[in-house]
């Protein structure tokens, strides 16, 4: 028979081990994987010679804007960030206008995404309406998200009808989302703690955005910490597979490892801010607002990389948040009136891979936290894997080249990166999404409406 792509020369990389392999393509499967140098007729071999051949990334939380905000960013910029990042299949959040939080809502949406992008995707639909949480979860969702926080001073990223910090509510949320089998997305954040927080800090007369950066880690990250306890203690009581997202203090590490030791039903995110950007003082200083995410204060890096080597933390999603300059400016006075969030799908695998390469961690758990857990933690059966069947979402990377991040080369439409400036080792040659090239040679090859709903098989 003849294959349609055949990649050879490579050394195949899963969440287990790596080895030489020659990967054939059928359709938009893998259909063998073989011995190198085994004759097999090709439409198109790709020479990946010295290269490092992955499944593609799984970014089960980014922000792309689209409806409402597409002045920040749209389906199709996204994805095509995604596609030349090495991500092939991309969830998107919530926090978009109007928000995916009724069936109707999310329809529409799913029809964007049909008609726009470029890679797989699935939309985490607003579990904040209970009547509505049985029908979001027959659309084929692989997540509901919650938000705890609703934005003081600002009415973005928080906008109302994402958010429910009520702890009667969010245990209503929770009871009925359980009996659909979805896991619960949650960002944590104590709303009534950080009332009490901020106050101080504008009676003070401190609001640049290095007095918002203190805040929100102020005490150790007490609102991300009684907010992990709170959630978790909800996800006993009910039983909800939870998702905890933006895992950044040593006391949500300690939370995690007695939960998942007591058998709890709990995964948990680390975004690459912060351990590349937010964890380092002298990045606020520098950027202000453009580096917040979140100030992840100096002391909790060590303990994050070791959670995600340990597993206590169990994959790697970007958070991406594009904001534009005139939306991050203000912060340079008023740290409240910025836009929180940093973009980073298209360079966070090259990121983790450069960690990789300089041994933060083994190249199979890096593997392992972009690709496999996710596909593992929500369910997509077929995919963040090399095997024979599986779908072929393939990223072929290049770990001896070295990758200069800058803002001439950033897809989002934004145009800016915090991140400009670094060199990391991991340059993504090739994207491959279900057996269709959507990045090579510099470019993005992929077309709008060539990404599928990634639905998960429970
Ligand atoms: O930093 C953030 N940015 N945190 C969030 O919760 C939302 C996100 C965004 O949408 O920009
Ligand atoms: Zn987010």
């Amino acid at each position: 028979m003849t294959y349609d792509i055949v990649i050879r020369g490579g050394t195949l990389v899963t969440a287990t081990g790596r080895f030489s392999a020659d990967l054939a393509i059928e359709g938009e499967r893998i259909a063998a994987i073989v011995t190198p140098g085994t004759p097999l007729d090709a439409v198109r071999v790709i020479d990946a010679t010295g290269k490092h051949v992955i499944p593609g990334a799984i970014d089960v939380h980014s922000h792309h804007r689209e409806p409402g905000y597409t002045h920040k960013e749209d389906i199709v910029s996204a994805t095509s960030a995604c596609a030349a990042g090495g991500v092939t299949t991309s969830f998107a959040m919530p926090n978009v206008q109007p928000p995916p939080n009724t069936v109707e809502r999310l329809d529409a949406i799913i029809d964007l995404y049909n008609a726009k992008a470029l890679v797989d995707w699935n939309i985490n639909a607003a579990g904040t309406v209970p009547e509505e949480i049985p029908g979001l979860a027959s659309r084929g969702i692989a997540a509901f998200k919650v938000f705890m926080v609703v934005d003081t001073g600002r009415d973005y990223p928080h906008m109302p009808g994402i958010g429910v910090h009520d702890h009667g509510k969010l245990l209503e949320i929770f009871e009925t989302i359980e009996p659909t089998g979805v896991p619960l997305m949650v960002h944590p954040h104590d709303q009534a703690l950080m009332g009490h927080i901020e106050e101080g800090f504008w009676a003070r007369g401190e609001r640049d955005a290095l007095a918002y950066a203190k805040a929100y880690s102020a005490h150790d990250g007490i609102i991300w910490d009684t907010a992990a306890a709170l959630l978790l203690r909800l996800q006993k009581a009910t039983g909800t597979p939870l998702h905890l997202l933006h895992t950044q203090t040593t006391g949500v590490i300690e939370q995690l490892r007695t939960a998942k030791a007591a058998g709890q039903h709990v995964t948990a995110e680390l975004n690459p801010w912060a351990v590349f950007l937010g964890n380092d003082w002298r990045n606020i200083e520098r950027l202000g607002s453009y580096a917040l995410s979140y100030y992840v204060p100096e002391k909790n890096t060590e303990p994050l990389w070791a959670a995600l080597a340990d597993g206590t933390i169990d994959l790697i999603s970007t958070d991406h948040a594009p904001h534009t300059r005139e939306e991050k400016e203000p912060g340079w006075t008023d740290g409240w009136k910025a836009h929180t969030g940093t973009p980073s799908t298209q360079f966070y695998v090259p990121m983790f891979l450069d960690a990789a390469v300089t041994g933060r961690l083994t190249l199979e758990r890096t593997v392992d936290l972009l690709a496999t857990a996710p596909a593992k933690a929500f369910g997509l059966a077929n995919k963040g894997k090399l095997e024979v069947g599986a779908d072929a979402d393939i990223a072929i990377v290049d770990l001896d080249a070295e990758l200069e991040i800058t803002d001439a080369i950033v897809l989002s439409k934004i145009g800016h990166t915090p991140y400009a400036g670094k060199r990391v080792r991991g340059v993504v040659d090739t994207t491959i999404v279900r057996g269709r090239p959507v990045y090579e040679n510099g470019g993005v090859t992929g077309t709008p409406g060539w990404g599928r709903q990634a639905r998960p098989s429970r």
